[in-house]
């Protein structure tokens, strides 16, 4: 009796002169009178089904089939006719010559063709159901399967256990607003719904669970961008006894691991680390993308700018920058191109922005583009800044003027500006298909909010400093340094962790400084300082985006390609057409009353 369910995409050659039972959806429909095929699809992929006049009840049926019925056939399996082999797919040796047919349901003409490459977000997003049904997507929504797959596997083999940690909680600080949930039960009261399980994580560590991880989902309240969602998914973890160094060496295992197993890549052996601060002054961020070759130079010490002060036309003080940027056969790189560069940094506000070509300067500054002002400057000044950026004939420079405060970072949007233009992929200065994975240690503890005249923390408050900084909390806040670390892929942060504080007067000092005293804010913690006083273990860990994660091993675009039903940019579910007005009636369950003419 033929009972077991074969998958379409999967039936080679081996199956040849055997029966098989599959269940699919009509993927192509070809009527040439005598003779019917169907692609017919499922999650494997595709098999030609053949329906030919000699069981004419069956061809009867299939002459009504149409695109994406949901169809079970049962069949013999055979060799193509040769002319009709197609070696692009798995299954393209063999065809099913189908004995038996049922049409499961039907379907409605399709709003689109789901071949369309061409489809705009919003359609793919409203009809998701069919968009899912596409290739790519179910290769993505699988691998992203795979990896969280790989991950538990490691992750249990290094002994650590899942657990579930609340959803309907109080607020967990990682700096976004938080979603509100109103309780029915008690009036006037709200949970929130987590930014990330940091809380509970490290009360599990002191619960003594010591290894601990959850791949979970995480809310946050801000501003979406193509690598952030209202709710993503974290891969959780915390550990204790273990310092910064051990659990680093830990989680760059696990990626190595995931992209072999998942991808088949093999990702560096040891992972480079800089330091938040260099990372700033070499690449203007501290997501660097180090596929892009080039590198920012502070030219201020080796420069002395003030000499040449009467011929700069603008006022130069102590905060100003000199910095340098070499661009290796930058003579390639088209005016227009150049222009644009030029404008970016305007439109940063970057005044004192100027290119030269080697090239121009040592042929006694023919052709060059510089203002009036800067050509009076003597041959030594250019010769020096192509000294220092160890620079050759064929390089263009770029030279900015401008406040500390931006001018790395501006600097920094210029340098991937430049990497990611088609000139610096020919000219070998940016390699797209690679995967560059870089940690970035030492982040400050505190950063300040002018606009709110506080301190912030600079990843979450529970963040330990480095223990020099320990007895002297209180003093020189920017110059605290913080047991933390972040690990980007590709200039996106796709993790970051830290030592976490486990004594409790540490923590109440930290709280302190950050709540500027306010007890009753700082009494919301009461619980993690009372907990803290039961022998916290050291403990620290890190959370990996898994969405970002997933969005980089399948070269998407964005990271709504890789999340089965996500929300616009607009934080909207186009398919079910959410967030909506509530019932009048839940409303009043809660004793909330919302006026809708504002
Ligand atoms: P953090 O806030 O850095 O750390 O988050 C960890 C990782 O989660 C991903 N991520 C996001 N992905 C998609 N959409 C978002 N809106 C979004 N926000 C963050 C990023 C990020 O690196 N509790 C700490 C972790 C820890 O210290 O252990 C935390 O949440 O890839």
């Amino acid at each position: 009796m033929l009972t077991k369910r074969r998958y379409c995409g999967l039936i080679t050659e081996k199956f040849i002169n055997k029966d098989v039972n599959l269940y699919g959806w009509v993927n192509k429909y070809r009527n040439h009178g005598k003779i019917i095929f169907i692609d017919l699809r499922d999650r494997e992929g595709i098999v030609q089904i053949v329906f030919n006049k000699k069981n004419i009840k069956n061809f009867k049926i299939a002459e009504n089939i149409r695109n994406e019925f949901c169809l079970n056939i049962k069949g013999i399996v055979q060799k193509r006719p040769k002319n009709n082999i197609n070696l692009k797919i798995k299954t393209g040796l063999i065809e099913i010559i189908v004995y038996s047919i049922k049409i499961l349901n039907n379907s409605i003409e399709l709003p689109f063709n789901l071949d369309d490459k061409n489809l705009s977000e919003n359609v793919r997003l409203k009809y998701r159901v069919l968009d899912l049904r596409r290739k790519q997507m179910q290769k993505n929504i699988f691998l992203r399967y795979k990896i969280t797959y790989e991950i538990r596997k490691f992750l249990h083999k290094n002994g650590f256990i899942e657990i579930e940690t609340p959803f309907l909680t109080k607020s967990t600080p990682e700096g976004a607003r938080d979603y509100l949930v109103p309780s029915r039960v008690n009036i006037g009261n709200f949970f929130s719904l987590p930014q990330s399980p940091q809380l509970f994580k490290q009360l599990l560590m002191i619960s003594s669970f010591d290894r601990y991880f959850q791949i979970t989902k995480c809310f946050r309240d801000e501003d979406l961008r193509s690598d952030r969602q209202p709710e993503f998914t974290q891969i959780d973890c915390e550990i204790s006894f273990l310092n910064e160094k051990k659990i680093r060496f830990l989680f760059e295992k696990m990626i190595k691991k995931i992209f072999k197993k998942s991808i088949k890549i093999k990702l560096p052996d040891i992972f480079p680390i800089i330091n938040f601060n260099d990372s700033i002054l070499k690449y203007g961020t501290d997501k660097p993308d180090i596929r892009i070759k080039l590198k920012i130079k502070d030219l201020t010490d080796k420069i002395n700018i003030i000499k040449y002060k009467n011929f700069l036309n603008f006022e130069f003080n102590k905060n100003n920058k000199i910095l340098g940027m070499k661009i290796q056969n930058g003579i390639n790189m088209s005016k227009i191109k150049i222009k644009e560069c030029i404008n970016l940094c305007k439109k940063y506000n970057l005044k004192n922005i100027f290119f030269f070509f080697v090239n121009d300067i040592k042929k006694n500054f023919l052709n060059l583009k510089f203002p009036f002002f800067l050509k009076k400057i003597k041959k030594k000044f250019f010769e020096k800044i192509i000294f220092f950026l160890k620079a050759n004939e064929k390089d263009l420079i770029f030279l900015g003027i401008g406040d500390i405060k931006n001018i790395f970072y501006i600097f920094g949007k210029l340098r991937l500006y430049i990497g990611y233009m088609d000139f610096s992929i020919k000219n070998n200065i940016f390699d797209k298909f690679c995967y560059k994975p870089i940690w970035v240690i030492n982040f400050p503890l505190f950063k300040y909010n002018i606009e709110n005249k506080s301190w912030e923390s600079f990843h979450n408050p529970f963040t330990s400093p480095k223990k020099k900084y320990e007895k002297n909390i209180f003093k020189n806040l920017d110059k605290i340094i913080s047991k933390s670390y972040d690990l980007i892929l590709n200039g996106c942060e796709i993790g970051g962790g830290s030592i976490r504080i486990h004594k409790s007067k540490l923590q109440k000092k930290i709280f302190k400084i950050l709540m500027k005293n306010n007890k009753e804010k700082i009494s919301k913690f009461n619980f993690l300082l009372k907990a803290l006083k039961f022998g916290a273990p050291p403990h620290g860990g890190i959370a990996f985006g898994l969405d970002r994660l997933v969005s980089i091993m399948t070269n998407s675009n964005s990271i709504r390609d890789v999340i089965a039903f996500p929300k616009t940019s607009q934080c909207q579910c186009l398919l079910t057409k959410s967030p909506s007005l509530i019932d009048k009636k839940q409303l009043k369950d809660l004793n909330i009353t919302i006026n809708f003419n504002k």
